[in-house]
């Protein structure tokens, strides 16, 4: 069956003043939307078409090389944006509390720590990628990607992210990427990332 956009979990002026309607709509409607409808196109008459999309990224290589860059960028565009979503919440942001609070002290030092080395990936991916939080062989680590790989394909599971593509964050805060991710600490959906904790265990 044909991949779908899930619907935004919040208004697409929800995020503001912090990330604006303007840009929730661009970046849901046409650049989410776009990622959704050629995942379909690239997939369709492969041997993944149809899996879950974990799975299609898990298995790139199974594809066709004709087909595997199309794939790769995709649907990972694909599944990194309905993740994305799930990493901001009006009202957000602020400290985390319970076991994710643990695990991050225990991992960075300190949440502070922890908030300072991903703003530091945020601002040091080069042109358009992304900075993750992830869990792998059980350990929290930070990550970036390019473009819109995803650290799914790299055996990881993502549990929070930022999207610093050019697209994010440009009508709002034109080239100043610094302000956007000082910005998306105000919306970040702790709770979220407390439940993708829980299942990664
Ligand atoms: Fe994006």
């Amino acid at each position: 069956m044909a991949y779908t956009l899930a619907p935004l979990p919040y208004d697409f002026a929800a995020l503001e003043p912090f990330i604006s309607g303007d840009i929730m709509h661009v970046h849901y409607e046409k650049h989410h939307q776009a990622y959704c409808d050629n995942t379909n196109k690239a997939l369709a008459g492969t041997a993944l078409e149809g899996k879950s999309i974990e799975e299609v990224l898990e298995n790139l290589s199974q594809l066709p090389e004709d087909k595997r860059s199309a794939v790769r960028n995709q649907a990972g565009g694909y599944f990194n944006h309905t993740l994305f979503w799930n990493c901001m919440k009006p009202q957000g942001g602020g400290k985390p509390a319970g076991d994710l609070l643990k695990v991050l002290e225990d991992s960075f030092g300190s949440f502070e720590s922890f908030q300072e080395k991903f703003t530091a990936a945020a601002m040091s991916v080069f042109g358009s990628g992304w900075a993750w939080l992830v869990a792998k062989d059980g350990k929290l680590q930070i990550v970036q990607t390019p473009n819109q790989d995803s650290p799914v394909s790299q055996g990881m599971t993502p549990l929070f992210a930022i999207d610093v593509w050019e697209h994010a964050y440009y009508l709002q805060y034109k080239n100043l990427r610094a302000d956007y991710v000082k910005a998306f600490w105000n919306v970040a959906d702790w709770d979220g990332v407390g439940k993708r904790l829980i299942q990664t265990k």
